[in-house]
């Protein structure tokens, strides 16, 4: 498996990037306390997909098998609809309904944690597999 190491701390609260990693789009994105705080207040029964889609963290998509240290989201930017890049990455970009991500094929919307809210996309977008190396880097792969 190629890995990828990524440099995340210049990405502030509120802010998302995109990198590409063994040719798919993954979106890095640092949650801000509001963000944090409204995916915290969602229960599971308000999900279309319970499942974690993490490997990593498998089990419910709760908070705590989503995030990331340091309140970061890392997933693969790929709807799991048809396979779309969903908006929501660079500043300016429709975010969806939910504020996470929208992908403009077909209207799926994604909450910041990248759970799939509307649309028909079946399931949330997936957690790649990764390691922090320290606070500020990370090893996708
Ligand atoms: Fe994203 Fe269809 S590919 S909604």
């Amino acid at each position: 498996l190629a890995t990828k190491e990524v440099d995340i701390g210049a990405v502030e609260a509120g802010q998302a990037i995109k990198v590409v990693w063994q040719g798919k789009p993954v979106f890095i994105r640092h949650l801000t306390e509001r963000e944090l705080n409204e995916d915290e207040e969602t229960p599971i029964s308000a999900l279309k997909d319970s499942e974690s889609r993490n490997d990593a963290m498998p089990g419910e998509a709760t908070v705590e098998n989503r995030l990331q240290q340091n309140n970061f989201v890392i997933v693969l930017g790929v709807c799991t609809h048809l396979g779309c890049v969903p908006l929501g990455t660079d500043s300016g970009d429709n975010r969806g309904d939910y504020g996470g991500w929208f992908c403009p094929c077909h209207g799926s919307h994604y909450d910041s944690l990248g759970r799939i809210r509307k649309g028909p996309a079946p399931q949330n977008l997936a957690v790649p597999p990764l390691e922090f190396l320290s606070d500020t880097n990370i090893r996708l792969g």
